[in-house]
């Protein structure tokens, strides 16, 4: 029977450490890094209202979703719906899902790495003062030197691609749920310390209006494809990550409250970063839409100019590394785990392999900084296209996948079995977000922008 089952690669040792390493893996780069900048160029408030409503009504439904199915299944996400579309006897063509997820999710490395490897770099470079006293523009052509010395981003890439492997090598469950239960609320309160110095800008008022003013005129569905891809990148969804996480809960913990509070505090984490980082852009006569760049220009500038700043810089680019690997761990799980099922090999093999090819794919995006600046596909670089068509493309088709599969495929008493809601109310709410909310909206913002362009 499905409820005996339990994973070959481990169990929680509680609903604890289920949160905690969701938490891991949802906060990360996202956070910190992606969301600020997308907001700036994306126009600030009503992006970020479309972002929030993205995370509560197809983020959060679809998460608890992911969730079920790796209880369901307690295997590597392909083989989880191998084997639920086996059982059910559905359509063999929802086994794509778990493929879809497992390259969406070994592509999304390749460059997460990358960034990560700038965050690592950060850490020496606040920590030896180089950019103490230093003004806007020097911070950014600080950054723009770093962007393009490929040796220096290969360095670093290579490093953090070093620690994933380190670790996932020897297993998730294990040492993971310590590191996150300390580091990760040292990060927040990090934060927490940017925003007071926010405060002190003297354009706090004018970064919290850019975030929080709503303003529809700069409101595009290019942008709201952009929060909607935003919303599955920052709650780990539509890969596996989370299904595979999933598959090693315990079985009574449950489900809906669990993710409500892994998402709340992802969300958190990211508006904070928001705060932190608008001020600072404004006072200092930033461009809110500098790009990819944003969060590294303007918080090492900030500790630049504030007491101790070296000190709190070099420990808030660890704990932003350490955010990212908890994160990298995750992207890769699903496909290890599916490799050391399949070929029956050791971890270590498995993990070695997979981040050595990530390692190798991840050199495409080193150089679309530098040596290949100018290669470009209808004006993207190698980096964009990859960031576009994960995190804009394939997290959101999976995720329709996932709403459809769980919402009209799976029998209503597997479901509402494992889900086990104690309120009939919210089982309905989740149920109707995930069939009909989840799916149309990804339709939307699939098709409305392909309407516009070709036919309005
Ligand atoms: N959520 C992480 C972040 O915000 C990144 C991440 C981890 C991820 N696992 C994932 C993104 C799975 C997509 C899919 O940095």
């Amino acid at each position: 029977m499905a409820e005996q089952k339990i994973s070959i690669h481990g169990v929680w040792g509680s609903r604890w450490t289920f949160i905690l390493a969701a938490t891991g893996s949802a906060v990360g780069l996202g956070n910190i890094w992606k969301f600020p900048y997308i907001t700036g160029e994306n126009g600030g408030g009503a992006f970020v209202l479309v972002y929030l409503l993205c995370i509560a009504l197809v983020g959060i439904p679809i998460m608890m979703a992911e969730v079920l199915l790796g209880r369901q299944g307690r295997q590597s996400p392909i083989n989880t719906m191998r084997e639920l579309v086996r059982e059910t006897g559905a359509n063999k063509g929802w086994q794509l899902l778990g493929w879809m997820g497992a390259i969406a999710g070994f592509l999304i490395l390749t460059y997460y790495s990358v960034i990560a490897g700038w965050s690592l770099n950060y850490i020496y470079e606040v920590g030896v003062g180089t950019f103490n006293g230093k003004d806007g523009a020097q911070v950014g052509s600080i950054f723009d030197e770093l962007l393009a010395n490929p040796k220096k981003l290969l360095f670093w890439h290579s490093l953090f691609m070093v620690l994933v492997t380190v670790i996932v090598a020897q297993g998730v469950i294990k040492g993971l749920e310590k590191a996150v239960r300390t580091l990760m609320p040292l990060l927040f309160l990090l934060l927490i310390l940017l925003v007071g110095y926010a405060v002190n800008t003297g354009s706090f008022g004018q970064g919290f209006a850019f975030l929080f003013n709503v303003d529809f005129s700069k409101m595009s569905w290019t942008a709201a494809l952009t929060a909607l891809g935003h919303a599955f990148f920052t709650l780990s969804l539509g890969m596996g990550a989370i299904m595979v996480y999933g598959s090693y809960m315990p079985k009574k913990a449950s489900i809906g409250g669990t993710v409500l509070m892994v998402a709340a505090l992802d969300t958190l984490v990211a508006l904070v970063a928001g705060l932190a980082i608008f001020p600072i852009v404004f006072s200092n006569g930033l461009e809110p839409g500098a790009g990819p760049g944003l969060m590294f220009i303007t918080l090492p500038h900030a500790f630049g100019n504030m007491g101790f700043g070296q000190l709190f810089g070099a420990l808030f680019f660890v704990l932003v590394s350490f955010a990212a690997l908890s994160s990298g761990i995750s992207i890769i799980e699903p496909a290890v785990a599916w490799v050391v099922e399949r070929f029956k090999v050791n971890r270590g093999l498995a993990t070695a392999m997979l981040c050595f090819l990530a390692w190798f794919v991840g050199l495409g995006t080193v150089f679309s900084f530098n040596l290949w600046a100018e290669f470009k596909l209808a004006g993207f670089t190698f980096f964009d296209v990859l960031d576009f068509l994960t995190a804009n493309i394939m997290l959101p088709l999976t995720g329709f996948f996932i709403a459809l599969y769980v919402g009209w495929v799976l029998s209503q008493r597997r479901v509402a079995g494992e889900l086990a809601m104690q309120s009939s109310g919210l089982y309905s709410l989740w149920r109707f977000a995930l069939r009909f909310l989840a799916p149309l909206a990804v339709l939307a913002v699939f098709v409305v922008p392909l309407y516009e362009r070709f036919v309005g």
